[in-house]
This record gives C-alpha cells, sequence and structure tokens, in this order.
C-alpha cells in the first residue's frame, strides 16, 4: 500500500493520518456535500439498469462506485482517465492477496506496478492544483483537496507523498466495498419482499416529501428502518471476512496464551453468524437492530479500535441513498436466486448476481 499509508503507520504517525482521514470523508460536515455529490450518478445508475432490464449486479455497482470515487476523490470524470484508473486499480487490488513473488509474470509484481503508475497519475492531479492555487483558482473540495489542505497540531501539512499513498489507499479500501455492499443489498432485498415493503413505505413518504428529490444527511438519519437495512446488509454480507492484529504483549484468552509477537487472526463471519450473538442468525432481520446496542465486539463490519475503518459513516451513507433510490422507484428480482456463493476474495454470488430490473408500477 505504500510507506506513507495510514495502514502501514502505527503509534502517533496513525493517528495523525486517521485524524486528516476522517475529518475529510467520515465527520458530518465532510459527509452532507458528498450525499448530494454521489447522488446524481447513483439515480442515473438505477435508470441506466431499468432500462437495460436485465443485470449483472456487481458489475454495474462497480461502475457507479468508481465514477462517484473518482469524482470524489480527485475531481476525475467518465471518461478515458477514469477507465486506466479502473484498470489500473484492479490490477493492483489483484496483488493484495497475493504470494509476495516479486517477478514479472505474478499478481504481486503486476500489482506494485499497477500502484506506481496510479501514484504517478494522482501526482500529475497534485501537481496541478499546486500550481492553480497560486493562481488563485477555486479549491474542488473533494478529498485530494481536503487531504492537500488539513493540518495537524502542529501546524504541518501532509506531504506529498503523504497525499498521494493515502489516496490510492482510500480508493482500494472503498472501492470493491463499497459496490459489494451495494451488490449485496439489492441482493438480500431481492430475496426479503417483507423487509422491502417496510423499506418502501419509510423511504416514500420521505420521497414524496421532496418530491422525488434528493436526500440530505439529516434526512438519512432519519430514516429508522432504512439504516436498520444497512446494518443488517454489512452483517450478512461480512466484507472484509477476517482482521489481522499482532499480539503487543502475552495475552492470556479463554485459557489459551497467545505470546506477544504472535499474529492473530479475527475471524469476523463467525463472529456475525454466531448464534449467541444473534438468534436465528442467518436469516435478514433488520429489525434486530432495535435491541441496539448489541453487546461489544459482536458486530465488526468495520472492524475496532484505532483501526476502525475510517470509511464507515461514509459507506453506511452511501448503502442507504442507494437503497432509498431503489426502494421508491424500481422492482427487481434475481434470475439466478440459488447461485453458488464464492467466498474469495471476497463473498459474492459467482453470477455476480444477476437480476431482472423494472420501474416501479405505482
Ligand atoms: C462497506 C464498506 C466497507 C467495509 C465493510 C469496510 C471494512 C473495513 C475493515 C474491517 C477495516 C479494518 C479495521 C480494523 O482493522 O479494525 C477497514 C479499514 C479501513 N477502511 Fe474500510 N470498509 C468499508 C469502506 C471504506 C471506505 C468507503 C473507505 C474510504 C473511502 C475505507 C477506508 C478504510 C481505511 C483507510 C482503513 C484502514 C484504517 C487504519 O488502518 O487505521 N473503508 N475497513
Amino acid at each position: 500500500m505504500g510507506e506513507n499509508t495510514i495502514i502501514s503507520q502505527y503509534g502517533k504517525a496513525h493517528k495523525r493520518l486517521r485524524v486528516a482521514i476522517t475529518s475529510a470523508i467520515n465527520q458530518p460536515q465532510a459527509l452532507r456535500p458528498i450525499a448530494l455529490l454521489v447522488q446524481p450518478r447513483i439515480t442515473a445508475a438505477l435508470e441506466s439498469w431499468a432500462q437495460k432490464g436485465k443485470i449483472v449486479a456487481l458489475k454495474e455497482t462497480k461502475k457507479v462506485t468508481f465514477e462517484n470515487i473518482g469524482n470524489l476523490f480527485a475531481n476525475i470524470q467518465p471518461g478515458p482517465l477514469l477507465d486506466t484508473l479502473d484498470r489500473l486499480f484492479v490490477g493492483f487490488v489483484n496483488g493484495i492477496r497475493a504470494q509476495r513473488w516479486y517477478f514479472p509474470g505474478t499478481n504481486f509484481y503486476h500489482a506494485i506496478q499497477c500502484r506506481k503508475k496510479l501514484k504517478e497519475i494522482f501526482r500529475v492531479e497534485l501537481e496541478k492544483r499546486k500550481w492553480d492555487k497560486l493562481e488563485g483558482v477555486e479549491a474542488r473540495n473533494d478529498l485530494m483537496d481536503g487531504l492537500m489542505g488539513i493540518k495537524d497540531e502542529e501546524g504541518n501539512q501532509l506531504k506529498d507523498e503523504e497525499v498521494l499513498d493515502n489516496i490510492v489507499t482510500l480508493v482500494v479500501a472503498g472501492y470493491e466495498s463499497t459496490a459489494l455492499s451495494s451488490m449485496w443489498a439489492i441482493y438480500f432485498l431481492a430475496k426479503s419482499p417483507k423487509v422491502l415493503q417496510k423499506l418502501r413505505e419509510e423511504n416514500q413518504a420521505l420521497s414524496q416529501e421532496k418530491n422525488g428529490g434528493f436526500i440530505t444527511t439529516e434526512e438519512i438519519s432519519k430514516l429508522k428502518y432504512t439504516n436498520k437495512v444497512v446494518e443488517e446488509t454489512l452483517r450478512m454480507a461480512n466484507i472484509s471476512s477476517f482482521n489481522f492484529r499482532v499480539a503487543v504483549e502475552d495475552v492470556e484468552y479463554k485459557g489459551y496464551k497467545i505470546p506477544k509477537g504472535w499474529r492473530v487472526l479475527t475471524w469476523i463471519r463467525f463472529i456475525h453468524t454466531d448464534p449467541e450473538h444473534f438468534d436465528d442468525p442467518l436469516s435478514f432481520n433488520p429489525d434486530r437492530w432495535d435491541q441496539q446496542p448489541m453487546r461489544p465486539g459482536t458486530f465488526q463490519a468495520f472492524g475496532g479500535g484505532t483501526r476502525v475503518c475510517p470509511g464507515n459513516s461514509l459507506a453506511r451513507m452511501q448503502l442507504a441513498i442507494l437503497i432509498h433510490h431503489l426502494s421508491v422507484g424500481y422492482k427487481w428480482e434475481l434470475i439466478n436466486p440459488d447461485a453458488a456463493i464464492a467466498y474469495l476474495s471476497h463473498p459474492k454470488p459467482v453470477d455476480g448476481a444477476e437480476k431482472q430490473f423494472q420501474f416501479m408500477n405505482s
């Protein structure tokens, strides 16, 4: 992920980057404009799916997620540059869980080359912005500007390499995860007509008030049932199936000793499907979230502690927006409801969730 990425930093350096990233993408003041920025593409995508009639959901959610990321992160609009970025990110992501064999022909080698090229593309944009600033060109208010402008407690700005490594990291962290969670929401809702009905009722009421317009973060926070559907989707989808930690001291756990320096893998999918934590854990039941708060540590879709996902509010918000527009305007069904699920690198139906889409006859 690069030397300067949040993922490879610890202690004070990690905290400094987290503050910068969370204020750029995860605080209410950052999310407010983002909510309005992502909606035109989400609603346009839904319309295009209905026109196509039959879609492979994962392919489509990836497309719309990446278009929004381009816009949100570096003001890059659909076109040849965004297509190149997409190709490079796919090459990069394919190497993340590959063997560390660094020679031509391996996934790992290819991923490193892709990352270098990605950084160079973003570097050109970064240099351009420095010139623009000197010439008084108005800031774009996207993530790159946010990261370039942030100052730490001592008044220091992030270095160029920090901005670049973290932009690349954030795209990787936010791209596939957001696309997959969107696909799973559509998948679970297709299989849960009663949940969908309740969702429609809640969201149609808001949509009528807004005359079908875009919704704000304040309105999203009031969509109680929708937010429960978001949590339940994340619990069931287990997009990050596991998590790594290093024991920083000897630890005693349930009679087992974990020696200092050992690596521990938390199997998140197990935590989320353990009947001790969730009744009838394999059923898609948003109402279980009425009993909040869940027992500490039992919901780990975004990890936990100092490394908890700094994009969690952004991810939740994008999912709620998609669900809102989807539930008020569309009907859909799975073409292969019993398609097998593949679990690596992330859980997904093997057909990418093929769906039949229609406008709702309301
Ligand atoms: C549904 C979508 C997402 C899921 C399920 C998810 C899940 C996770 C998980 C499990 C972790 C590891 C936490 C830990 O070690 O305790 C993580 C870390 C991270 N996520 Fe997310 N994430 C999502 C979306 C996003 C988005 C949209 C962004 C940013 C645009 C993002 C940025 C990051 C970053 C930078 C880290 C590393 C944090 C650190 O090392 O301090 N994620 N995410």
